[in-house]
């Protein structure tokens, strides 16, 4: 658990993606650390989270996210923007720029894009279409006169039980390419928005804040669902890194719907990235908010059972 029992904090962060997964935990945390949030939804949005943010204490505005002037008016007063949108090309690149427009307009010193990821920084352009796209995005913002920070935590381990298919519990394997000694940033969704929260209070981050609940290799994963589960796990290579960029390549032009977020080839972008090594976090920014209890795998496995 995540102690909160200390001074309340001040400071208004203007929240785009509320509505979302992770923006809508980012708007629970600021919530709890005493300061405000202005939730950015879109307008007309009957979004059952609009009612909860509300029930949360924060401040709710309907917006036009292709109009600047009225964007600015809504980050009026803000100490932070903070986006937690998530797309494509339109999301992370345009109505991030029209964002971020208006942040810079409204005179609000500090952004925080909708990053949360392995650090695309050190990838080689192409090997993963959503990181190129925030890649780009990060380009305008370092351009633009107002304070960036990035939040990089990795994966976020919830996947491991869902979305990955890594940890194989019906046969009792751990599937990966490549080594299975390369070390891998995992942090939960709820852990990653914990600590956004945090950095989005604090007025004098760094470019970017690099986070992982946990660093693992393959093994590590195998001997983590071993522990949860009592039983024996193994490994399971299903072929050299060069093999999975060859599979995604084919998984990508049979695929039809190459316009949606996570197609199952994007993800196989990311654990190729990630098997790589070379998006590896370091150094970690952990201890930045020592309140924080970092969630491990195990623990995460252990809700899948
Ligand atoms: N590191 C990882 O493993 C990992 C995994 C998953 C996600 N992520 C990242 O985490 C971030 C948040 O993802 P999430 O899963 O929380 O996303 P999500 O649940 O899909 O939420 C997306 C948010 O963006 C808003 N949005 C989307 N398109 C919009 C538009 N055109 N105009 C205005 N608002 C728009 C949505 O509003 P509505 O509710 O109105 O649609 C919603 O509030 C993204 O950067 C994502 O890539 C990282």
């Amino acid at each position: 658990m995540t102690d909160f029992t200390q001074t309340p904090q001040t400071g208004t962060i203007i929240l785009a993606g509320a509505t979302g997964e992770l923006g809508f935990l980012i708007a629970g945390f600021v919530i709890r650390r005493g300061a405000t949030v202005k939730a950015l939804v879109r307008k007309g949005s009957a979004n059952a989270r609009i009612p909860e943010l509300r029930r949360l204490g924060a401040e709710v505005i309907e917006v036009d996210f292709n109009s600047v002037s009225e964007l600015t008016r809504a980050c009026s007063g803000g100490t932070c923007v903070v986006s937690a949108l998530s797309g494509l090309r339109d999301v992370i690149v345009e109505t991030q720029t029209r964002l971020l427009n208006a942040a810079v307009e409204a005179g609000v010193p500090r952004f925080i894009p909708s990053d949360y990821s392995i650090d695309f920084t050190r990838l080689p352009e192409g090997s993963n279409r959503n990181l190129d796209l925030r890649r780009e995005f990060s380009t305008r913002l370092n351009n633009a006169p107002i304070t960036p920070t990035s939040i990089l935590n990795g994966m976020f381990t919830d996947l491991l039980t869902g979305q990955a298919p890594v940890v194989l519990f019906k046969i009792k394997r751990v599937l990966y390419w490549g080594d299975a000694d390369q070390p891998m940033d995992f942090t939960t969704m709820r852990d990653t928005a914990a600590y956004t929260a945090a950095a989005a209070l604090d007025s004098a981050t760094p470019r970017i804040l690099r986070i992982a609940g946990e660093v693992a290799t393959i093994r590590d994963i195998q001997k983590a669902a071993a522990e949860v589960t009592g039983e024996k796990f193994g490994t399971l290579r299903a072929g050299s890194l060069g093999f999975l960029g060859l599979m995604i390549r084919i998984t990508r032009s049979l695929s039809p719907k190459n316009d949606e977020v996570f197609p199952p080839w994007q993800g196989m972008q990311y654990l190729h990235n990630m098997l790589s090594g070379k998006p590896k976090l370091n150094p970690l920014d952990n201890d930045r908010y020592p309140e924080i209890r970092w969630t491990l795998i195990r623990e995460v496995l252990a809700t899948a059972r």
